[in-house]
C-alpha cells in the first residue's frame, strides 16, 4: 500500500458512496446533523479517505468519511480535502471496515456482515485477515462464515471431480482453480463421497436434470455418473439421440443439455458420433478451440478423457477449459508444456471459427478476422503443428463448412478467389502431412433462414450455405 498518500482538495459530487464496500448497515442522519452544524460553526473535520473508483474515470469512491461526505453536502460544501489511497490489492470493504472500528465501532451485525460479504468478494481471503480488520478473532470470524466456506468447498469439489474426470493432471488442475496441489490430492481422496449424494438421488429414480439442478452440478455431470459403466450404444439411447449409421449426419437442433449458449455452437449428437466412430472409452479427446464446451460436456457422458483449450476465459463456468491463444506465426507454441508431454492425444476434435462467418461474434483477436491469406496460413501452420504433436494412431476431426461470399452475388457470378472450399482444406492438410478417410456430411440446419430472406434469395439466384462436413484425417506416416 502507498504510505504517503497525498491531501487534496476534491469536488464532493466527485466522491461516491459505494455500498458494496460500505460496512455499516446505514448513515446516521442524527450525526450528519451535527456534523453539518459543526461544518457551518467552522470546526475543521479530518479529510475523508477515497480511492480512484474502479470503474468510473475520474471518480473517487469512499473508503472513511461517510458521515462527513454527506454533512459537507448538506452544509452546502462544493470541494472538501480528502487523502486518495491506493490500496495495491487490499481488500477496500476490510479496509473501510478497519477505519470505522476506530471512531464508532461497528454494531456486532454489521461486523458479522463485514466479514461474510468480504469473504464473498474474495474467498481466498482467511479468517485472520478478515479478523484483524473488524477487530474479531479469528475463531469468531470462522463462525461468521462457516456456511459460506462449506458453499466454495462444495464449488471446487465439484470443479476438481469434473476436471478429474476429464482425466485433467492433478499439476493442471490444481494451477486453474490456484490452490495447491496437495489440497487438489486430498480431495481427490474423498472424491467418493463428493459423488455420493448425487447417485443415492439418481438410484431413488430423479432424473438426471432433477439431480443436476438439486445438486448444482452440470447435466452432463450427472450423465457421467448415470451412464457409468455402459456401453456406448446403451449411451445413446438413454441421451435419446438415434444413432446414424451411414455419413450423413443431420440434426435439426443442439442439444440444450451440452455445451454453452456460444457463437458457432456445434451440436452434442455430432460429437457423440465422432466419439463413438473413432474413439473409444477412455482415450484422449483434445479440442484446441472448445469454445462453449460441447466436447468435454460430451466426453463426460461418453466416459472419454478430454483436455480443451479457448481463447477466451471462463474459469467459473469451464474450468476444464484452459485458457490459450493459439498464435502459431507468432510466438510459437512452446509454452503450453502438456504439449511435449507422453500423454498425446487419441482423437482430435477441431471447430475452428469459420472465415469472416461470425467474425463480430467472437473477440478481436479470433482467426476469424484474419483477411483470407492469413486465415488460410494459420491452418497450414496449426495442422503441421497438430502433425508433430499427435501419434502415428492419432485421428483428426477436422469440423469445416464451404465458405462462399453468397450473400450478395447471383451463383453464377461467383468467383473462386472469394471463397474458400472444403478442397481448400484437403490441400492444405494434406501439404502438412495429413490423410483422410471420411469425408461424411453434417449440414447445418437451414431453419435458421427466414421465409423472406429464403424468398429473396430465390428471386436473385443466390445459392446458399449449409453444407458442413467432418473430414476425418490420419497422419501421413509414409509407409
Ligand atoms: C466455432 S467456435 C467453437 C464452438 C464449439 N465447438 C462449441 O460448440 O461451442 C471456435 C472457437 O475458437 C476460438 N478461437 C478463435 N481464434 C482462436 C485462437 N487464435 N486461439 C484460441 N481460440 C481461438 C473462439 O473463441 C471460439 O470459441
Amino acid at each position: 500500500m502507498n504510505k504517503s498518500p497525498c491531501t487534496i482538495s476534491i469536488p464532493i459530487s466527485d466522491i461516491l458512496l459505494d455500498e458494496t464496500i460500505y460496512p455499516r448497515d446505514r448513515i446516521d442522519q442524527r450525526r450528519v446533523g451535527i456534523f453539518a452544524e459543526n461544518i457551518r460553526d467552522g470546526f475543521p473535520f479530518d479529510p475523508i479517505i477515497v480511492q480512484a473508483h474502479p470503474e468510473k474515470s475520474g471518480k473517487y469512491r469512499l473508503l472513511d468519511g461517510a458521515h462527513r461526505w454527506s454533512a459537507y453536502k448538506a452544509a452546502g460544501i462544493e470541494k472538501v480535502q480528502a487523502i486518495i489511497m491506493d490500496l495495491d490489492g487490499t481488500d477496500p470493504l476490510l479496509y473501510a471496515a478497519k477505519r470505522a472500528i476506530g471512531p464508532r465501532q461497528l454494531s456486532e451485525e454489521e461486523t458479522r456482515n463485514t466479514a461474510r460479504r468480504a469473504f464473498q468478494n474474495n474467498p481466498r481471503l482467511s479468517s485472520s485477515a478478515i479478523g484483524k480488520a473488524i477487530g474479531r478473532a479469528r475463531q469468531t470470524v470462522d463462525s461468521y462464515i462457516a456456511d459460506l466456506r462449506a458453499a466454495v468447498q462444495m464449488e471446487i469439489d465439484v470443479k476438481i471431480f469434473r476436471m478429474h474426470r476429464l482425466g485433467i493432471p492433478q499439476a493442471r488442475i490444481a494451477k486453474r482453480l490456484g490452490q495447491v496441489r496437495e489440497t487438489i490430492r486430498d480431495h481427490l481422496a474423498e472424491m467418493l463421497m463428493t459423488a455420493n449424494p448425487p447417485n443415492t438421488d439418481l438410484s431413488r429414480g430423479f432424473t438426471v436434470s432433477q439431480v443436476a439442478e438439486k445438486h448444482g452440478w452440470t447435466e452432463p455431470m450427472v450423465w457421467s455418473l448415470a451412464l457409468e459403466g455402459k456401453g456406448d450404444l446403451t449411451r445413446f439411447k438413454m441421451l435419446n439421440w438415434g444413432l446414424r449409421t451411414w455419413d450423413f449426419w443431420g440434426w435439426n437442433d443442439c442439444d440444450r443439455r451440452f455445451g454453452d449458449d456460444w457463437p458457432g455452437r456445434i451440436p452434442a449428437q455430432l460429437i457423440a458420433h465422432i466419439l463413438y466412430y473413432f474413439s473409444k472409452q477412455n482415450d484422449l479427446v483434445f479440442d484446441p478451440m472448445a469454445g462453449g464446451g460441447v466436447t468435454p460436456d460430451t466426453c463426460l457422458a461418453f466416459n472419454r478423457r478430454c483436455w480443451s483449450l479457448d481463447m477466451m476465459d471462463r474459469p467459473d463456468t469451464r474450468p476444464e477449459t484452459e485458457p490459450y491463444y493459439w498464435d502459431i506465426q507468432g510466438k510459437g507454441v512452446e509454452d503450453l508444456a502438456f504439449l511435449n508431454a507422453k500423454d498425446k492425444p487419441d482423437l482430435i476434435i477441431f471447430d475452428p471459427p469459420y472465415f469472416d462467418k461470425k467474425a463480430k461474434a467472437y473477440s478481436k483477436k479470433s482467426i476469424s478476422k484474419l483477411p483470407r491469406q492469413e486465415y488460410l496460413k494459420f491452418f497450414a501452420d496449426f495442422f503441421a503443428f497438430m502433425k508433430r504433436y499427435a501419434k502415428e494412431t492419432t485421428t483428426l476431426a477436422f469440423i469445416i463448412a464451404d465458405w462462399r461470399n453468397f450473400q450478395n452475388k447471383p451463383a453464377a457470378d461467383e468467383v473462386p478467389e472469394d471463397a474458400i472450399s472444403i478442397a481448400d482444406y484437403l490441400n492444405i492438410l494434406h501439404e502438412t502431412g495429413w490423410r483422410h478417410t471420411h469425408i461424411i456430411q453434417a449440414p447445418m440446419s437451414s431453419e435458421r433462414f427466414e421465409a423472406g430472406v429464403v424468398s429473396a434469395m430465390q428471386k436473385k439466384k443466390i445459392l446458399g450455405v449449409t453444407s458442413r462436413y467432418v473430414i476425418i484425417l490420419k497422419p501421413h506416416t509414409g509407409k
